[in-house]
């Protein structure tokens, strides 16, 4: 078996990660139970390009026995974690993937899976699909399925431009998983990130979160929740309200730049935070980023203006400048959550994941029959993990009696 990690003897230490993991994902437990029983991918190849990570690894674990070939490679260079990666490659999984890899091995392991032929890709960040449309045309997967939000905006101008060649599941899409992994899963994991890279205390502090979509809201929302005034920067009209009214404050980027102690970017655009914005923050400003690329931060300039720059700790460079402010920098501007902490825990991996795993079986049974356009998982799936979450976490679901179930009905026979 083919593979490239950095160290197979960590797969002792991957194993225990996985499985404490695996205790936190209920719902992809009972699909994998499932999977073993029914074996829906049986004689199916699907590669994934995701981060490395013990959920990640109980994902693999259920499509292997749900009957498909798996291959896993990364879908960033910075968030394999190494012990993990082995721990797949000792239970017989091929994994490409080692943690700080440079770009031409992230693009050679990224040939590596695809040199499986794929049935079914899976992508954060479309990746895999991208490589898909420019070098390695030859190959036609019958679907793919896609993790994130910046990664279903990629596909959707693929797919408006009529470019796009394959179906592709957008499982962000699903209510499951952009409610929950972005929001709560984003807004601990950012903060989680940050504190292990700084330690600072949070209360008390200017934390500016610039992007209010899912993700964004969930990190303001833990930030408040640590005792943080939260500073949000917004270009859409109704976001920056909601922001407002959920009693966070809302400047223009120049403002906030003036004023904030921790600086987070979740917007899925370029240099959202630049030279501009450097040349007037505080002495011991931290710089985060937890949006997909690592190009929200404008760090060429913020180079070109220091003075020098060094390691501080683990995970967190510090700048400094000629008139002697110092700005720090957590995990290069990369993904944070996942750069300098775990990413999402896995109760909420458990969500994102079921989706996945459903998805690959949907595009399974739909082979052939879907249009080359992006797809969401059907509503009664998206219902379905969420129930069975919902048992787990211990909760009761109310349901409607038959007097109200002839309510309802009748205001829809009236339309
Ligand atoms: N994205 C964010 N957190 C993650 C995790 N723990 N595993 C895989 N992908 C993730």
């Amino acid at each position: 078996m083919k593979h490239d990690i950095a160290n197979p003897h960590l797969s002792e230490l991957g194993d225990r990660r996985v499985e404490w993991a695996g205790r936190r994902m209920q719902v992809l437990a009972g699909i994998r139970e499932r999977f073993r029983e029914e074996r829906p991918l049986d004689g199916r190849t699907v590669v994934a390009c995701l981060h490395v990570t013990a959920e990640t690894a109980n994902l693999m674990l259920a499509l292997r026995d749900g009957g498909a070939e798996v291959a896993l490679c990364a879908s960033n260079p910075l968030s394999t974690q190494d012990d993990v990666a082995a721990s797949l490659v000792a239970a017989g999984i091929p994994v490409f993937a080692i943690r700080g890899e440079d770009d031409e091995t992230y693009y050679e392991h990224i040939d590596a899976v695809l040199d499986m032929e794929p049935d079914v890709t899976m992508d954060d960040g479309a990746d895999l699909v991208s490589v898909l449309h420019t070098r390695r045309t030859d190959l036609t997967p019958l679907g793919s399925t896609e993790e994130t939000t910046t990664g279903v905006i990629r596909l959707r101008a693929l797919a408006e431009a009529g470019d796009l060649r394959f179906p592709v599941l957008a499982v962000n899409d699903s209510d499951t998983k952009h409610l929950f992994d972005n929001r709560f899963g984003t807004g601990q994991s950012a903060m989680d990130g940050i504190i292990r890279a700084s330690n600072v205390l949070i209360a008390g502090l200017n934390v500016v979160v610039v992007g209010f979509g899912d993700c964004g809201r969930g990190v303001a929302s833990r930030a408040d929740g640590l005792g943080a005034r939260v500073v949000v920067v917004e270009i859409d009209p109704i976001r920056a309200l909601e922001a407002k009214l959920e009693g966070h404050e809302v400047m223009t980027a120049d403002d906030a730049a003036a004023v904030g102690d921790i600086f987070i970017t979740v917007t899925g655009n370029k240099h959202v935070l630049r030279r501009r914005h450097f040349e007037v923050m505080k002495d011991g400003a931290i710089l985060s980023n937890a949006g997909h690329f690592d190009i929200e931060l404008e760090l060429s300039a913020l180079d070109e203006m220091a003075e020098s720059r060094h390691p501080i700790r683990e995970h967190l460079e510090e700048y400094r400048l000629p008139d002697g402010r110092r700005v720090l920098v957590a995990a290069e501007g990369r993904l944070v959550n996942l750069g300098a902490a775990e990413g999402h825990p896995a109760d909420v991996m458990d969500l994102s994941f079921s989706n996945q795993a459903l998805a690959a079986e949907w595009l399974i049974q739909n082979a052939g029959k879907l249009d080359a356009t992006i797809h969401r998982l059907p509503k009664e799936l998206d219902d379905d993990v969420a129930a069975t979450k919902l048992e787990a976490l211990g909760g009761g679901l109310e349901v409607l009696t038959p007097e109200q179930e002839a309510y309802l009905a009748s205001w829809t026979e009236g339309t």
